[in-house]
């Protein structure tokens, strides 16, 4: 396990906390690798419900590294496929929850818009500063943020570099909850909990027809959600649930 992460597991949750505190959890190739070799068997274990993924007071991450980018040669970055690697974070099925306090910015706003929710404490502060050093959004910036907040707040926030702090990201549909910072992370993994408590084939259902109607038409997004709808029928957890229902009892899901 890498010494940028501190991992614990509980209840069907694995929380991970980037500790890099020294420049503000700066995203570099290790803790890329070190997040995905860390969260990849979780994923596949039926046991793990949820993922939450949080940083520091002071930064859930302010960006991508930018001392380890400066020398990058455009070849590279280009032969490398320099930040692709960041989807495969992206691409977890688990849920995902960003608890954010303080900066995200660049990188850090981008992988918290990796995550299926983010939740936010009220310190949060939300930005993609890439044109201030000469670039532009990398990790995802772009195309996530504008579906998040619209093409008008982007394209503020893409050309201006300028940050929005958590109350605006809440305004603005980036954020799902804001919680007094002292209470965040404990809220979150309670969030996290509860969606873990469910049958984990409905969970990843669920995230995955919400996430399909960022790609498709609603024709085809509707037909998706109706056929892993009647899917659902084949599980144990669906006659669980509506028997637990008709029976006035809570459901004990088993995940199968
Ligand atoms: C490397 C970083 C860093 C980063 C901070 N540090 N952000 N190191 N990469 N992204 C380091 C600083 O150099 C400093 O190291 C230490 O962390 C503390 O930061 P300070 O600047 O002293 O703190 P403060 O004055 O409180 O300011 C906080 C801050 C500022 C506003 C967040 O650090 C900042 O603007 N950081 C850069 C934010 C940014 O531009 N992010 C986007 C990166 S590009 P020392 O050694 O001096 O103590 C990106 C692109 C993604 O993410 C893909 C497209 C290419």
């Amino acid at each position: 396990m890498s010494a940028n992460l501190i991992v614990t597991a509980a209840d069907g949750v694995v929380t991970v906390k980037m500790n890099r505190p020294d420049v503000l959890n700066a995203l570099d190739g290790e803790m890329l690798r070190a997040l995905v070799d860390t969260l990849q068997p979780f994923d596949r274990d039926p046991e793990c419900g949820c993922i939450v993924l949080t940083g520091s007071e002071k930064a859930f991450a302010a960006g991508a590294d930018i001392r380890e980018m400066n020398e990058k040669s455009y070849l590279d970055a280009y032969h490398s496929d320099f930040l692709a690697g960041w989807e495969a974070f992206a691409r977890l099925r688990t849920p995902k929850i960003a608890a954010v306090s303080g900066y995200a910015l660049g990188g850090g706003c981008e992988l918290a818009m990796m995550c299926d929710i983010i939740y936010a404490g009220r310190s949060a502060i939300f930005g993609q500063p890439e044109i201030r050093l000469g670039v532009i959004p990398g990790m995802g910036g772009s195309q996530r943020l504008t579906r998040l907040i619209g093409r008008a707040k982007a394209m503020d926030m893409i050309l201006t570099g300028r940050q929005m702090d958590a109350q605006e990201a809440e305004h603005s549909g980036l954020v799902a909850r804001l919680f007094d910072d002292a209470a965040l992370l404990f809220e979150t993994q309670k969030a996290a909990r509860i969606i873990a408590s469910y049958g984990k084939a409905a969970t990843l259902a669920a995230r995955e027809t919400v996430n399909r109607a960022e790609e498709t038409s609603l024709t085809e997004g509707l037909l998706f959600e109706r056929r892993a709808f009647h899917a659902l029928f084949a599980t144990q957890d669906q006659k669980e649930g509506m028997t637990a229902f008709l029976e006035k009892r809570p459901a004990r899901f088993v995940g199968k």
